[in-house]
């Protein structure tokens, strides 16, 4: 599979939404989460997106305490016209106490938030401005009412959510139309096939898989995780990179292994042809949001948008999942499965 810059294909992220490459880019890892960052590789990087037609450009106000913002601005000012910028509230975070989180989805809150996204980002407009985490304690109602008044406003364009069950998706969804639902969906994470995936489709919100490389653990790269993470990595709290878990779960990936090989593929670009071509299965649109911090990676996972799948080999893929040991989050309470139970 060669990974050149040809333009990716473009979709309209939900119905009545902007038009954007059909793989986005999660810059998250730039600021946070995956140990130290060469940040001259990671501005590289992000050239590379539009080069490749990687149009949608994932970041949260959370993501290295305001930092990730911040890092992009300088691109957005550049690019501001070819891509589609999404950001997020709802982590309460304080720069000074890393320990310090609250949910946050009071108006209030929202309306301090968008203020401080916008400065930061450098922009007078965010395209696409999600929820990163409910609080039930906040009426729904209430908090897409807000986001609602920042689109009439022109301070965002779009509204989306971010790991909210089936039920949630169809009350916001009526209160103001939501363009996009961000929740992880990969081989290893489809607790979303319950409720989510199918109110996506059926109201034509386009579905926005995170960590569809499972954190990079579906690409080869951990099979021993104490070993192969350094201090900084948040991995490390995760259950299915510690200790036995991540032996087993590295074993389930053989499958992963020997379509890649077959094709002459990483695998990567298996992966993410997995999550296009599940969502083609569920009739919703897919913008899946890899995260890298190196332009070869980044060229290599948009190659995968040319990858058709056979009936053989999904099926060979189709087991993987039921089989994970270890839940994604040490703490899942904040997660739309747990409010599905
Ligand atoms: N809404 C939410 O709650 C939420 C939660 C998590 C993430 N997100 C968003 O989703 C985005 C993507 O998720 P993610 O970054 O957690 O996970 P991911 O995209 O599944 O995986 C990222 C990891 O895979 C590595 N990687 C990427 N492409 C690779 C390739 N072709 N070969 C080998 N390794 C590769 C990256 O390393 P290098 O960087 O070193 O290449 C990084 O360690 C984030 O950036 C963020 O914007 C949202």
């Amino acid at each position: 599979m060669s990974n050149t810059t040809e333009q990716i294909r473009r979709t309209e992220l939900g119905t009545g939404g902007p038009l954007v490459g059909i793989q986005g880019f999660g810059a998250m890892g730039i600021s946070a989460a995956y140990g130290e960052t060469d940040t001259a590789a990671a501005r590289d990087t992000l050239e590379a997106t539009v080069e490749a037609g990687v149009t949608l450009i994932d970041t949260a106000d959370m993501y290295g305490a305001g930092a990730n913002e911040e890092f992009l601005a300088p691109f957005v000012a550049a690019h501001r016209d070819e891509i589609t910028l999404a950001t997020k509230f709802g982590f309460e975070y304080r720069a000074d106490d890393p320990s310090y989180r609250a949910i946050r989805n009071d108006p209030g809150y929202i309306r301090k938030a968008v203020e401080a996204s916008l400065r930061r980002l450098g922009t007078d407009v965010i395209d696409l401005y999600y929820m990163h985490r409910r609080n039930p304690e906040v009426p729904l109602a209430e908090s897409v009412g807000a986001m609602a008044d920042l689109v009439r406003e022109g301070k965002v364009k779009y509204l989306g959510l971010s790991e909210v069950t089936g039920a949630e998706l169809r009350e916001a969804h009526a209160v103001h139309p939501i363009t996009a639902l961000q929740t992880e969906w990969s081989v290893f994470s489809r607790d979303v096939e319950r409720s989510a995936v199918g109110a996506a489709a059926e109201l034509g919100v386009a579905f926005v898989p995170y960590s569809p490389l499972g954190r990079g653990f579906l690409t080869g790269a951990f099979a021993d995780a104490h070993k192969d993470l350094s201090g900084g990595d948040f991995r490390q709290l995760l259950p299915r990179f510690t200790g036995d878990n991540a032996r087993a779960n590295a074993a389930l990936l053989a499958p992963l292994h020997r379509i890649a090989a077959e094709r002459g593929a990483t695998t990567a670009q298996i992966a993410l042809a997995w999550v296009q071509q599940r969502a083609e299965v569920h009739g919703l649109t897919v913008v899946p949001i890899p995260g890298t911090r190196k332009r070869a990676r980044l060229l290599e996972n948009a190659a995968a948008t040319r990858i058709t799948l056979t009936a053989g080999e999904l099926a060979l893929l189709e087991p993987i999942a039921g089989r994970v040991a270890g839940e994604r989050y040490a703490d899942m309470s904040l997660t739309s499965a747990a409010r599905e139970m």
